[in-house]
């Protein structure tokens, strides 16, 4: 599969096997997490892999009662260190979460090489993540994912065309 063609496959998986990710699977895919860019490549991240079926089950309120985070063989969880990032993003903010979501979406996109599902968790409560799954501070919770063969293909939601959202040179 090509680059372009893996980018067109990748869609959000809500229902998952119940079946095990092989070992060396889930490193690839959280390998590519690793290769992933960083602002001056300071790599604050850390990678939670929860595959304990009550941690699981106990995301799931954490996670606005998404379920399927309960159902797929892992949960994971983005945190990023707010402190050691980049601190002069665009000279308005830090770089966690422009670093998070980079390593996330490699690992989407190597979890769908690998016939893996993944859905992009936004909705979730910080805070309780943080208690669940004892994420210290200064480390912030960027997005979670589940993980899984999917028990689904996933919808095409579509996208805006090239005209709509390109702008060669000048806004005007
Ligand atoms: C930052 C972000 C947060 C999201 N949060 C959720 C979520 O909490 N639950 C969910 O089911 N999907 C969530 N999604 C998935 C989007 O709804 C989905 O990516 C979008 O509808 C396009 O569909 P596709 O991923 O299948 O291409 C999120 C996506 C992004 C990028």
């Amino acid at each position: 599969m090509n680059i372009y063609d893996l980018i067109a496959k990748r869609r959000s998986i809500r229902k998952y096997e119940d079946r095990r990710i092989e070992d060396d699977k889930l490193e690839r895919v959280l390998d590519a997490a690793r290769l992933a860019p960083s602002g001056k490549n300071v790599q604050a991240w850390k990678f939670i892999v929860v595959r304990d079926q009550k941690l699981k089950e106990q995301l799931v309120p954490a996670c606005k009662g998404q379920k399927f985070m309960a159902q797929a063989d892992a949960a994971i969880a983005v945190a990023v260190n707010e402190e050691e990032v980049y601190q002069g993003h665009g000279n308005y903010m830090t770089s966690f979460a422009v670093d998070g979501a980079i390593a996330l979406d490699h690992l989407t996109l190597a979890a769908t090489y690998e016939g893996l599902g993944t859905c992009w968790i936004g909705a979730f409560d910080e805070e309780q993540v943080r208690e669940i799954l004892e994420v210290p501070r200064p480390y912030r919770i960027v997005a979670l994912t589940p993980l899984g063969y999917p028990a689904h293909e996933g919808r095409d939601r579509g996208r805006k065309s090239l005209e709509e959202v390109v702008i060669y040179d000048k806004w005007n």
